[in-house]
């Protein structure tokens, strides 16, 4: 909790701060990459900072927890720490580097906002930090521990499958023969691959295999620049990596799991790529034998751009009382509806907890489409394959 004194000015500072954020994020990703060339290389996606696309998600989570500091002192934003800590857990993110954040971050602060940084104003904010930082530090530490304390392993593609003209799946087993931790369905690994200039380049696949094997499977669409370049890391895995490479893999993280009794209705929707966590959780439900009623929900351009179809509908037809509705942009064929994921028509049982993936438009337009039929908000859960910038706004 904040110290009374401090909530107040920060209470006080909050609106300057939030104005500021895009140029205080500017200078502070300038500076901390001026100092350490090395964490724009190897650690941060060189991509999302040129098109700019992730840059505000950590000054923004730094104000959002401040609002819930100030608005909710009583409670912890739990939701957004937890998904936080995993994210930097799947990078190996450690606790030194927060002093570093730290470092660039104040002289960002104190560089644009100048005179308003008073010693008071300072001292407050960086209570603030060290409230957040400590606490990710610590829920950090955790997931490390539970996972043996190291992050990264060799596996070697075992198998490569051709699921799409755009998605190639690649299944993994660890190069030094040694077990192969369990994970829960919605979870995902970081791939860590050299790049052609050396960089070392990290990005997140959701694993789309059965949880309880002793392979790992991701599958991975490959990203085509429209007016800008290629994504680095896709194309790399689509291009250079076949069978017997080897690639290294952080072990699995992320808190968008599936978590239901065998009777709790369900409702899982994807679109495009965002399919990947959903077969893990069917494979999950079919085979813990789940009986309550599951609704599988699809949108995508196409059903030749429909990647691991064949799994969804095999394993929604292996539960007792599921369905599988699809939706084509084009060449929808009979039993699929022509368009946009449209919820309207479906029945949607009371008690329902959805889980969702897929590009930003689809998971709005679902989830007001589920508040409307009476979803409760908390128990739609969703994960973005990119920043997530909803969870710096919320
Ligand atoms: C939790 C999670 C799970 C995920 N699961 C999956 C999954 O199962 N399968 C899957 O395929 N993906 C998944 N992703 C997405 C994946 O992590 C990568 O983001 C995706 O593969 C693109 O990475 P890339 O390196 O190919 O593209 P990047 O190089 O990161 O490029 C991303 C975008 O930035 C643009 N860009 C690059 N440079 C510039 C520039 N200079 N100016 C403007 N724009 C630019 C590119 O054109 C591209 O559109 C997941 C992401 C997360 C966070
Ligand atoms: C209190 C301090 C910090 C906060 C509030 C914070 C916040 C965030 C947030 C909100 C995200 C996006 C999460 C998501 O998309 O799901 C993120 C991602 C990330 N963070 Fe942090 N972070 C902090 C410290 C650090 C530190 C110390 C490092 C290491 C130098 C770091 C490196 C990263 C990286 C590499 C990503 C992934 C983004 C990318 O690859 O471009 N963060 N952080």
């Amino acid at each position: 909790m904040l110290s009374e004194q401090s909530a107040a000015t920060v209470r006080a500072t909050l609106p300057a701060v939030g104005a500021a954020i895009g140029e205080i994020t500017e200078r502070f990703y300038a500076g901390l990459f001026a100092a350490h060339p090395e964490l724009l290389r190897d650690l941060f996606n060189r991509g999302n900072q040129a098109a700019g696309t992730q840059r505000q998600a950590l000054a923004g989570a730094i104000a959002a927890f401040a609002t819930h500091l100030v608005e909710h002192p009583e409670q912890r934003p739990d939701v957004m720490l937890s998904r936080i800590a995993h994210k930097h857990a799947s990078l190996g993110i450690t606790p030194d580097q927060y002093g570093i954040v730290h470092e660039h971050l104040f002289a960002a602060i104190a560089g644009v906002l100048g005179e308003a940084v008073t010693p008071e104003v300072a001292a407050a904010w960086d209570e603030v930090y060290w409230l957040m930082a400590n606490a990710l530090i610590a829920l950090e530490k955790r997931l490390y521990e539970e996972r043996g304390g190291t992050v990264w392993r060799r596996w070697e593609v075992v198998e490569r499958i051709r699921e799409t003209d755009d998605v190639a799946t690649f299944r993994l087993r660890p190069v030094d023969g040694g077990p192969v931790a369990d994970f829960r369905a919605g979870q995902y690994v970081s791939v860590r691959v050299e790049l052609a200039d050396g960089a070392r380049q990290i990005r997140q696949y959701s694993l789309s295999g059965t949880p309880g094997g002793t392979v790992r499977q991701i599958s991975v669409k490959r990203v085509r620049g429209e007016g800008t370049p290629d994504g680095e890391v896709s194309n790399h895995l689509h291009e250079q990596v076949r069978e017997g490479d080897v690639l290294e893999l952080s072990e699995p993280f992320g808190d968008l799991v599936l978590d239901a009794t065998e009777d709790t209705p369900l409702l899982l929707a994807s679109a495009g790529i965002g399919v990947t966590p959903m077969i893990a959780m069917l494979a999950q439900l079919a085979g813990s034998g789940h009986r309550g009623p599951v609704t599988v929900v699809h949108g995508d351009r196409s059903p030749a751009h429909h990647a691991l179809r064949a799994d969804h509908e095999a394993y929604t037809a292996k539960l007792p009382d599921a369905a599988l509705h699809l939706w084509y942009e084009q060449d929808a064929p009979a039993g699929a509806r022509t368009g946009l994921v449209d919820l309207s028509a479906l029945p949607v049982a009371s008690g329902t907890r959805a889980y969702l993936c897929g590009p930003l438009p689809f998971l709005r337009a679902v989830r007001s489409q589920l508040i409307g039929k009476g979803v409760a908000p908390a128990d739609i859960h969703y994960e973005v394959f990119g920043p997530d910038l909803w969870l710096a706004r919320d």
